[in-house]
């Protein structure tokens, strides 16, 4: 293996219980393949720095005449791509016409918790969520999605989620490819559910309250294993692992290397050459693929004993030509100094605890507590962390119980790793990170650099949503 993925971690998130929902049925994935589409570029400072969003429920034909119950932004599933830029302040309009409570997180922006859009910001039925957002952070591909109390997986489920791109002088000076839907690809990984009719379900029942719901076909951007034409040459790939609960192993079924130039953060210092790369929920990444050879490849996620997922094709189109040049160097940023943190926290992941609540509201999946931090399920009411505006901590974050690896989230902040199970960071640690896999214990060094209110303090949580959903989750003041 060409980097430090370990192996305990690979094996776990794709054998066991989970990962008997993985096989396809012969009944999905039997017609031919459909193009990738691309979600339209909403782009604010082409719309004088605003944007509207519209979030709606739908119908989504994910199959050919089988129409299924969506949700999207400004259509029936996903939501436009929003292009913002460093610097700016974006008025935002979102328009709820669901019949349920919504909200919109900025997943990756660094803004106040006040328009952050997490669970206090609801909005209820028919009202309008008018935040403007500052945008001071460098380039990368952030997204957006639904947030409410308890609702978050359902929601983002049905198809309440986008990318959010963040550029700016820097990164459009590095000439990478950037040409939107062209040599510049958003690609919306998901794993979803769909029953013998071929209808999208959201599954319930114990096993997927415990795993977080797992699908059995692959959709990049709403379709099942679309192909994509590209040009021969280099092209980026914006990665968004907005499934549910499954952990990706993203790779090439030629097992070509590709460059590994961006995390949830923004642009790594330099590129580093992967052939494979883990992506769990909440996660993003670009790459560069460089496709001069002109040969057809597939993308796949791999699994457990030599087994792969198919999740798209590429077709270059065009002559074969020498293989591209990647820019050595990427960005340059800051590590904060270790030593000059204000303090340390441990927080402990708990799963598989007693189910309360019955078979009430997830569906039949039970309830809040099943899912814990520190020992207690999550609290609208009670702050669990108080932090001071500016300060740097270290946060060790730790998981107890059921053994699988845990998507953990912070709202607010970037962080850097410091540590995994006691050794250095593993090479897909590096850079500014949003959401890290804990199996093994994680130190984070975390920047606080946003104030967080009382009244909407900040979230961090798993992002299995299904375990956020059912207690997984804690919230903080930075003051
Ligand atoms: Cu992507 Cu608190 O969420
Ligand atoms: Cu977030
Ligand atoms: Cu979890």
């Amino acid at each position: 293996m060409p980097h430090g993925i370990p192996r305990r971690r690979f094996l776990q998130g794709l054998s066991g219980l989970a990962g008997a929902s993985l096989g396809v049925p012969a009944s999905l994935g039997q017609e031919a393949p459909r193009r990738l589409p691309i979600p339209p570029l909403l782009d604010a400072r082409a719309q004088g720095g605003r944007i509207a969003l519209v979030a709606q429920a739908g119908e989504t034909e994910f199959w050919p005449g089988v129409a299924s119950a969506t949700a999207g932004y400004n259509g029936s599933y996903l939501g436009p791509t929003l292009r913002v830029h460093s610097g700016d302040e974006v008025r935002v309009r979102v328009t709820n016409r669901l019949r349920e409570d919504t909200t919109v997180h900025w997943h990756g922006l660094l803004v106040p918790s006040e328009v952050d859009g997490g669970p206090h910001n609801t909005i209820v039925p028919g009202a309008h969520w008018e935040p403007v957002v500052p945008v001071r952070q460098a380039a990368t591909t952030a997204w957006y999605h639904a947030h409410p109390h308890m609702r978050t997986g359902p929601q983002v489920y049905a198809g309440l989620a986008g990318l959010l791109i963040v550029t700016d002088a820097h990164e459009r000076g590095l000439g990478l490819p950037s040409r939107y839907g062209v040599d510049d690809l958003p690609l919306v990984l998901q794993d979803k559910a769909f029953d013998r009719e071929r209808r999208m379900v959201y599954p319930g029942g114990h096993m997927h309250a415990m795993h977080g719901v797992h699908g059995n076909a692959m959709l990049v951007n709403g379709v099942p294993r679309p192909f994509a034409q590209v040009p021969a040459g280099l092209v980026r790939l914006r990665l968004l692992n907005a499934g549910n609960a499954r952990l990706l192993d993203v790779a090439f079924d030629d097992e070509r290397s590709f460059h590994w130039i961006a995390t949830e953060g923004g642009l790594l210092r330099e590129p580093v050459a992967l052939r494979r790369l883990s992506l769990a929920s909440g996660q993003r990444a670009e790459v560069l693929v460089d496709f001069s050879d002109a040969r057809a490849v597939g993308m796949v996620s791999l699994m457990a004993a030599g087994r792969s997922l198919p999740v798209m094709r590429f077709e270059p189109q065009g002559a074969p030509g020498p293989s591209a040049a990647v820019a050595p160097r990427l960005a340059s940023w800051d590590s904060r100094p270790a030593a000059q943190t204000a303090r340390r926290r441990r927080l402990v992941l708990g799963s598989g605890g007693m189910m309360m609540g019955g078979m009430g509201g997830m569906g039949g999946m039970g309830g809040m507590g099943m899912h814990t931090i520190d020992g207690r399920p999550f609290d609208m009411h009670r702050i669990d962390q108080r932090v001071r505006l500016g300060d740097t901590e270290v946060w060790e974050v730790t998981a107890t119980g059921m053994v699988m690896p845990h998507p953990f989230h912070i709202h607010g902040v970037h962080f850097e790793v410091l540590s995994r199970g006691g050794q250095s960071p593993v090479v897909e640690d590096q850079g500014r990170r949003d959401t890290v896999i804990v199996d093994e214990t994680v130190e984070l060094l975390v920047h606080f650099g946003q104030p967080a209110s009382e009244r909407a303090p900040f979230m961090y949580h798993c992002h299995i949503l299904e375990h956020e959903d059912m207690g997984m989750m804690g919230q903080f003041t930075v003051a």
